[in-house]
């Protein structure tokens, strides 16, 4: 595991204390014997105070930085991606370039992805290798909301928004979808929040209606907002935030 690795954003994750030596040894490259000279040599701060003292007790909110930069525990890792086009939502595959591949992450054959989006949809993708955490976003019992932008071939009437956000049938589908909110932007293009996650939902449910999806972007999951720093196929870590939000 690299340092930047180490440096990125995560969860910290120990809720006993922890001596500073050994706390240090299990986030970073170094032996217990070096960080008592990163120690020694003034390195390392904790809570922005000069710490030498190996034996110090970390506890879970300490924030402990080496050469002035923040130690986190690994931990699990939680990533949000733009998806481009032509991509598909999985980690391995014969014929497309998956998601995965656009990650630069060790081990990246832990990582799975928490809700897909077809081959021609754009956005957010969350990936990451903590299944408890990726159940809470796909499980239809956790109502968690997905903002899609889309744009169809036919005019958006306000017959077919009235229809949508009261629910839907779906083929082959037991129960009409659940009520969602849909938000005109102009004749052809709409805001689609929905909080279920069936396959093809957002295509199948403007078909259902009579229209036909032509472009579609994922926004947005739970509170969680595609960061506009992304471009398509860039990927950034999930803040501590972003990640309990779920
Ligand atoms: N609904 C769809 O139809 N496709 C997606 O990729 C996501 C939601």
């Amino acid at each position: 595991m690299t340092l930047s690795c180490l440096f990125s954003n995560s969860i910290l994750l120990f809720s006993y204390s922890m001596r500073l030596d050994k706390y240090i040894a299990s986030v970073t490259d170094y032996s217990r014997s070096e960080v008592k000279i990163l120690l020694r040599s003034g390195r390392v701060t904790v809570d922005d105070q000069l710490q030498r003292d190996a034996g110090y007790k970390v506890k879970e909110d300490t924030v402990v930085c080496l050469n002035g930069e923040r130690l986190r525990n690994a931990g699990h890792r939680y990533i949000m991606l733009n998806k481009p086009l032509g991509y598909v939502s999985a980690t391995k595959d014969k014929e497309h370039l998956t998601v995965i591949e656009l990650l630069d992450e060790d081990n990246s054959d832990q990582l799975h992805i928490a809700g897909r989006l077809d081959i021609d949809t754009t956005g957010l993708v969350l990936i990451t290798d903590d299944g408890q955490w990726s159940h809470r976003v796909t499980s239809p019992q956790r109502d968690c909301n997905k903002v899609y932008l889309l744009e169809t071939v036919d005019p958006i009437t306000e017959d077919m928004i009235a229809r949508i956000e009261l629910g839907v049938e779906l083929n082959n589908e037991k129960n009409p979808t659940r009520p969602a909110k849909m938000v005109l932007v102009d004749e052809h293009t709409a805001r689609l929040t929905i909080s279920e996650g069936k396959y093809h939902q957002v295509k199948r449910m403007l078909a259902a209606v009579g229209n036909k999806v032509d472009v579609l972007h994922r926004e947005q999951i739970g509170d969680i907002v595609l960061d506009e720093e992304l471009q398509p196929g860039e990927y950034r870590h999930l803040t501590e935030q972003e990640v309990a939000s779920l």
